[in-house]
């Protein structure tokens, strides 16, 4: 296998040199070093009893790949999608289950793994759903929170990091299914014109 060409440069990709692409809220290194604290604490937290990690799709596909390889402990993942209706940027608290878990939740230490909290509506549903599966326990690690924006009390068990009420593409996060491949979480700044 060759690299030669490959090595990073520290230039913006074509991508997030687009328009649309606004500045860094959370860098690619500082993801990686909040990424590996949570792994550490969770894997304190849950020695002894591995839990059950479900992402929650499609935001949550690339946290949860680097967040389970921070976590050591013989954990099991799974993936529930849900969509929220709404319009793209703004959700209702109406969530439809488009893909339900595998896994029996009975008796399972299950930990929520989402990418980000808003109005908190789309988790405090599905905290309700999982919750009626009767776990052993019920816990979510957020990477994101955005500040002021919650319209229900969430108990949030771990949280990546809290960000201004701003709305954000990369790492995950779309935009109209969009932009999810970008490295960092950046500021949206509007559609291309
Ligand atoms: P909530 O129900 O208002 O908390 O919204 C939660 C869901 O909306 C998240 O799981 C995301 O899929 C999506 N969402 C909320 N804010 C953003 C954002 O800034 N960028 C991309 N998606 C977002
Ligand atoms: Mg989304």
């Amino acid at each position: 296998m060759t690299t030669a060409g490959n090595e990073p440069t520290g230039a913006p990709s074509r991508l997030e040199a687009r328009p649309e692409v606004g500045k860094v809220i959370v860098s690619e290194p500082e993801l990686q070093a909040r990424i590996a604290e949570l792994g550490t604490r969770i894997t304190e937290d849950y020695a002894g009893r591995p839990p059950l990690l479900v992402g929650v799709l499609k935001g949550a596909f690339m946290f949860m790949s680097d967040l389970s390889r921070a976590i050591d402990l013989p954990a099991e993942i799974d993936f529930m999608a849900v969509s929220s209706y709404g319009s793209a940027t703004r959700t209702s608290g109406v969530v439809r289950i488009v893909k339900d878990l595998d896994v029996d939740l009975l008796d399972r230490d299950v930990l929520v793994v989402e990418d980000i909290v808003d109005s908190g509506l789309t988790l405090s549903y599905l905290q309700r759903y999982l919750l009626a599966r009767r776990p052993a326990s019920l816990e979510v690690c957020a990477l994101l929170v955005k500040e002021g924006q919650q319209r229900t009390t969430l108990d949030l068990r771990y949280v990546g990091f809290h960000i201004p009420a701003e709305f954000v593409v990369g790492y995950g996060l779309d935009v109209d299914e969009r932009l999810r491949n970008i490295k960092a979480i950046h500021a949206y700044a509007g559609p291309a014109s």
